[in-house]
């Protein structure tokens, strides 16, 4: 099994990476931090307790992260996720406390307990993560395995032409997480846009005869609704960050590429743009695995068997 550790923005596809991690024997979840993102902190935070007392993990310590991106002001997407940043459902409210410490302190103490590396899965904005590494590096160095991160894309753009919003929120945060060393995998735009759940495997879902099951029905339709506009040419909805899950549950659903990825922090029109190394024009380290490419139909697959594994 994979130990690790959900650094999160719940959100809808957040919700639905934290459901699949905890439905998979594959994976040991030992802590869930939350950042600023889809919606303010106190609700992304609210939202990974909410998950969690649905899913009956009430035991997985929960832990804030910062209030704010390293240097940008906060931005974030209630048109996509709503006001409560998990529009779409109604869910329990936390029946449990958030732990007392900060994020990165959650991540040290989990770090230092596991006697396994462990894996960071990021699916917001990398402030936690950036801050975590830059207070504690050497056991960041010890510890981590590889991080999995949501984010970026190589040449498209869902915030700007080609900024995608996880990097587009705090973009230093992530020029210190891909510089620092660590192995990466990334799941870009270029293949979370392929990992479209249809309408009417959302209708599945919805028969699944169980609280979490009828709660994904409700919150997949409202994320389903605001990827309806024509502009994106989808026929359903991307589901970004449960990519990041998918691939260490089963990576042989994906095809991938190793190469370097840093970020644009300056551009006028390109800040938050992952700069992907596709032709390794530079001589930089091929620093991220990055996922291009996915099997539909196994990826869906797996999130019907995730939410149906609720019912036993
Ligand atoms: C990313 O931004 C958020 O809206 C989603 O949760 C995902 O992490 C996609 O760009
Ligand atoms: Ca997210």
């Amino acid at each position: 099994t994979k130990k690790i550790i959900l650094d999160c923005d719940p959100g809808h596809d957040d919700a639905l990476a934290l459901t699949m991690a905890i439905a998979s024997p594959k994976i040991e979840l030992l802590a869930v931090t939350t950042s600023a993102g889809n919606q303010t902190p106190d609700k992304t935070l609210n939202n990974a307790m909410r998950m969690l007392t649905l899913l009956h993990r009430e035991d997985v310590p929960v832990a804030q992260g910062n209030q704010t991106p390293l240097v940008k002001p906060l931005e974030t997407a209630p048109e996509v996720h709503g006001k409560t940043g998990l529009d779409g459902a109604d869910l329990p409210d936390p029946d449990f406390a958030v732990q007392d410490i900060p994020a990165i302190d959650l991540m040290a103490k989990v770090l230092r307990k596991s006697k396994d590396k462990v894996t960071l899965v990021v699916t917001g904005p990398m402030t936690n993560a950036a801050l975590f590494l830059r207070v504690y590096p050497d056991l960041a160095k010890e510890k981590i395995e590889q991080i999995v991160f949501m984010g970026g894309a190589m040449g498209l753009g869902n915030w700007r032409p080609s900024v995608e919003f996880n990097i587009f929120v705090d973009p230093e945060a992530a020029k210190i997480v891909m510089n620092f060393g660590i192995p990466l995998v990334m799941a870009p735009l270029n293949v979370t846009h392929q990992a479209q759940i249809m309408k009417d495997e959302i209708v599945k879902i919805g028969e699944i005869d169980n609280p979490v099951g009828k709660a994904f029905y409700g919150l997949l339709n409202f994320f389903e609704q605001y990827h309806e506009n024509p502009k994106w040419g989808f026929k359903g909805a991307p589901l970004h960050d449960p990519c990041t899950i998918a691939w260490l549950i089963d990576p042989t659903m994906f095809k991938t590429d190793k190469m370097n990825v840093d970020v644009e922090t300056q551009g006028d029109l390109t800040r938050g743009e992952t700069v992907c190394d596709y032709y390794m024009l530079t001589d930089k380290p091929k620093n991220t695995e990055v996922l291009l490419g996915i099997d539909r139909e196994r990826f869906i697959d797996l999130i019907m068997e995730s939410i149906k594994s609720f019912s036993d």
